[in-house]
């Protein structure tokens, strides 16, 4: 499986399968000289940690991240900085009945066809556990971004087709541990009740996440093949189960017409310049314009469901899929995905940030 690296300078390579002995991350081009101790690493898992959340896969696991090389009496030294999240509680036996059926929805149909072969425990690479790289990684991006006075922030905009109607996003992310991250307490009930209701149908739901960046300089992105725009669109879309992203207003700009769907230019209380509005989510021409960045990710329903779906064997014989009572599946991605979202940003933003250094004299 080739392609296993995201980013250009600060470059980021994930390995390892949903139920192997380990997973992990590599990344090349940190900066040395950072501050960097595994606690701020594992800080950042907890955003991810299915125990963090209501409404999660039962698969519990500890995600304790080791730093294994390039950080070196708590700093960065430039060389590639390794980290190792040991897999636990794997239960591969789950997946035997279902071995040999095409799973709606999943990867196996697909890497059967490409590749031959699958590993069918867990989902092996296709799991949503690769992800737990994701953050491990982003939380250096994350630190490096920090450095620059450049914070993100996200939350679930929508659940279930109930959307937030106050969108300010969460202050400290941390808080909504053992809640929902979502920022409007009112939808968030109504989400509960949703999910509550479409787990005991043996069903699942989808969501739409909201990023933003602040304090993100201006000038960041190229003017071509790796806009900011497009760099987003790429790491985001490699979410699992990512199926739509919006910079911006997004879609709702092509039903606009132009006068209003520009930001007007105007001067901030320093004199310098900024925008009156920003339906441009921070990037224009693919390069940061100085306002904050806003992008959403739709993500679609879990596709392991408890509810009988037909389906075909891999030797083609009509059957019906029905989940082995003891697997394990999130009701809605969406919910843990808020931190592999938020991940990606930082990942981008960071190699942009890093790139930028290139671009004058
Ligand atoms: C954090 C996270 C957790 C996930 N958990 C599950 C899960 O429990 N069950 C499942 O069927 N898919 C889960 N997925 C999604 C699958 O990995 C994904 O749908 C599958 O690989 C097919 O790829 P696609 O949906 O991108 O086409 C998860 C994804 C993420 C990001």
């Amino acid at each position: 499986l080739a392609s296993n690296y995201i980013g250009n300078i600060f470059r980021v390579t994930t390995w390892g399968e949903s139920h192997g002995k380990a997973i992990g991350a590599v990344i090349d081009g940190c900066p040395a000289g950072l501050a960097l101790c595994e606690d701020d690493i594992n800080k950042e898992m907890q955003l991810r940690k299915a125990a963090s959340f209501p409404f999660t896969t039962p698969r519990k696991e500890p995600d304790v991240v080791e730093i294994l090389s390039g950080v070196y009496e708590g700093m960065t030294t430039g060389a590639p900085i390794s980290l190792i999240i040991y897999n636990s509680d794997v239960r591969s036996e789950s997946y035997s009945p279902i071995q040999q059926i095409l799973r709606p929805g999943h990867a196996n149909y697909c890497y059967q066809t490409k590749y031959a072969s699958f590993d069918h425990r867990g989902g092996g690479r296709a799991s949503g556990r690769e992800t737990a790289c994701r953050v491990a990684a982003a939380a250096v991006a994350k630190k490096l971004l920090a450095h620059h006075g450049i914070i993100l922030s996200s939350f679930i905009l929508e659940l279930g087709g109930i959307r937030c109607k106050e969108q300010a996003p969460l202050q400290d992310f941390q808080s909504s541990v053992g809640q929902l991250p979502c920022p409007d307490p009112a939808a968030q009930l109504l989400m509960k009740e949703r999910l509550q209701k479409a787990q005991e149908e043996g069903d699942s739901l989808g969501a739409i996440i909201e990023c933003r960046g602040y304090n993100i300089p201006k000038g960041l992105g190229d003017p071509t093949y790796h806009k900011l725009g497009a760099e987003l669109s790429h790491a985001l879309m490699s979410i699992p189960a990512c199926k739509g992203i919006e910079i911006g207003d997004g879609f709702s700009l092509a039903r606009m017409q132009g006068s209003l769907a520009n930001d007007l230019y105007c001067l901030d209380e320093n004199g310098d310049v900024t925008c009156s509005s920003n339906r441009a989510g921070g990037i224009l021409a693919g390069i940061s314009n100085g306002m904050p960045l806003v992008v959403r990710v739709a993500i679609k329903p879990t596709s392991s469901v408890k509810k009988p779906q037909a389906s075909i064997t891999i030797d083609k014989k009509e059957t019906v899929l029905q989940l082995p009572e003891d697997s394990r599946h999130d009701p809605c991605i969406g919910i843990r995905a808020v931190a592999v979202v938020e991940a990606m940003v930082a990942i981008v933003v960071c190699d942009a940030l890093l790139a930028q250094r290139l671009s004058r004299l």
